[in-house]
């Protein structure tokens, strides 16, 4: 039974240090305690994803708070510059250099962490890639329009376990008068028959995956 990971204390990697005066830290402090508090509710010791990596420097906290066993890293980086510009959502996104310097940076950086796996690659498909119910807990914050937001849920929804979260970054975020995320995230719940609210700590929003999820979004 996938169940069980969170509970399973066991043979966690050794301690991490954040250095301090992180970057997160210092440019938004606000925002990123209430990160803080968001990661401290995530299953400890389990299996997550973070999709949408940028320089790692999340990364960074995931493993220190939460100590998963596994953390998959997904990010296309320098693959973005090839997509159309609807898909760049940062003027960085189509400088290829800038975008490959990150993805070495992050490479480089968890090197020797053997229980951090670097996917670059665009999410849904990465995700794809990995067994139902193989994670205990995802953080949502790669392309935060509409259309991809909604599919990195509803992959999502089958990827996490049941009794696992879907959690994810920007809630409130706005392009052309539209909250993309929330929007996405209140349709998902709706189509899922659940009441359109959900849980959030600022812009961090947290959704238990429930069996009703399992249901709606479930292959075939
Ligand atoms: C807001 S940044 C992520 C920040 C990071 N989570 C942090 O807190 O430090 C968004 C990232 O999503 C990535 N991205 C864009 N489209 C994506 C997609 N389809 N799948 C996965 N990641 C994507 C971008 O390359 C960028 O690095």
């Amino acid at each position: 039974m996938a169940g069980s990971h969170a509970e399973d204390l066991t043979d966690l990697p050794p301690p991490y240090r954040v250095p301090e005066g992180s970057e997160l830290e210092l440019k938004a402090p606000n925002r990123h305690q209430k990160r803080l508090r968001m990661l401290a509710q995530m299953p400890r010791g389990g299996r997550c994803a973070e999709i949408g990596v940028w320089n790692g420097a999340f990364s960074d906290y995931i493993l220190e708070v939460t100590r998963p066993r596994e953390l998959i890293l997904i990010d296309p980086w320098d693959l973005l510059s090839d997509r159309p510009d609807g898909e760049q959502t940062h003027k960085k996104h189509s400088d290829d250099a800038f975008m490959g310097s990150m993805r070495d940076h992050v490479a480089a950086k968890f090197a020797e962490r053997p229980e951090v796996k670097l996917h670059q690659g665009f999410s849904a498909e990465v995700l794809e890639g990995l067994p139902d119910d193989h994670l205990d807990w995802i953080y949502i914050d790669g392309n935060h329009l509409y259309d991809f937001v909604k599919q990195d849920l509803a992959v999502a929804a089958r990827k996490v376990r049941q009794g696992g979260v879907i959690a994810g970054d920007d809630l409130f975020w706005k392009r052309d008068g539209r909250m993309h995320v929330r929007e996405a995230v209140m349709e998902f719940l709706e189509e899922a028959g659940l009441e359109r609210k959900v849980d959030h700590i600022g812009q961090q929003f947290m959704i238990p995956v429930v069996a009703e999820i399992k249901k709606t979004y479930a292959a075939g």
